[in-house]
């Protein structure tokens, strides 16, 4: 029997069954697990037991992968292979963070509604995230469907947002939560990119916002304007009936598509449990206003 798909709602998040991520997998069950992909943009494997080789051979199936932008950090030193994001709560030595640690801090942009990676000239694609270790309680991750949310917006909004791009930048989101204080190194190392407010999918034709915390200014609006359209508009797709919630088992594997959702995660007591979640990601095949063709220069565009 090959991998067997049970939807949460008939177009947006699957739980997936009868299949090994382990093990090689047949040509079938990668073109079903593809395709369903496509079309829920959430997929959920329970009870998939992988070495960290494992899981990375699985992403590959999706593309090339990306490197953690940990890397680009000098104030620590990482817990897992560079192909991994950490999006634990621990220290290298595999202890529960302490209060005043800055990778805490750092994670704590994970808690705003985002795509991952939007602050890359070259985004996320997909995002593979394994748990292998849950808290009791709390830490759940939240996925909101862009498409539908596109769909469901007004037509005048439709007209508004056509064409429009935002400048993303990683130091946008972490400002948020009053996080300012990068090195010169740092910042140099991230400068904000441009990305399309609108996405229409190759592989269906459909048309998603794409958004992410991390989007500041729409270029061509004032600062305000910019800020406010892009607050409405995530307001907008987090609505409950865009959203599925997800609440993790130990050994879940959780596949998102970057270009069609957004995610957040949910509070826990990360002083007291460990949540050891790690990420493969996927990167895209360009950057989202090269793939729509357009040529944008954020400096030009003041
Ligand atoms: C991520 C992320 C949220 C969570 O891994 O990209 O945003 O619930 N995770 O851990
Ligand atoms: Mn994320």
């Amino acid at each position: 029997m090959g991998a067997q798909f049970w939807p949460v709602t008939e177009n947006f998040a699957a739980e997936v069954g009868d299949v090994d991520l382990s093990q090689q997998l047949s040509a079938e069950d990668v073109a079903a697990i593809r395709q369903a992909f496509d079309r829920y943009a959430v997929l959920v494997f329970p009870g998939q037991d992988l070495s960290t080789g494992q899981h990375l051979d699985f992403a590959r199936h999706f593309g090339p992968l990306e490197t953690s932008i940990a890397t680009h950090r000098t104030d620590t030193k990482l817990r897992v292979v560079a192909e991994i994001a950490d999006v634990s709560n621990l220290t290298p030595d595999n202890k529960v963070w302490g209060a005043q640690s800055r990778q805490r801090m750092f994670q704590l942009g994970n808690r705003l509604w985002h795509s991952d990676s939007t602050f890359k000239h070259t985004p996320a694609y997909a995002s593979l995230l394994y748990g292998r270790s849950i808290p009791p309680v709390g830490g759940h991750t939240e996925f909101c469907d862009m498409r539908a949310a596109y769909d469901a917006l007004p037509q005048a909004m439709k007209d508004k947002i056509d064409g429009l791009v935002c400048e993303h930048s990683i130091f946008t989101s972490r400002a948020k939560l009053g996080f300012t204080n990068f090195s010169a190194e740092e910042r140099a190392a991230m400068p904000p990119v441009p990305q399309v407010l609108v996405r229409t999918i190759p592989q269906t034709g459909r048309k998603c916002l794409y958004l992410a915390s991390h989007a500041g200014r729409v270029i061509g609006m004032d600062d305000a304007e910019g800020a406010r359209l892009i607050e409405e508009l995530t307001a907008h797709a987090t609505q409950r009936q865009f959203v599925y919630t997800h609440r993790w088992r130990v050994n879940d594997l959780v596949i998102w598509d970057n270009r069609q959702t957004m995610h957040r995660g949910t509070a826990f007591d990360d002083l007291r449990w460990k949540r050891d979640v790690q990420r493969a990601t996927v990167e895209d095949v360009a950057n989202s206003c090269v793939q729509a063709g357009m040529q944008v220069d954020l400096q030009a565009a003041g």
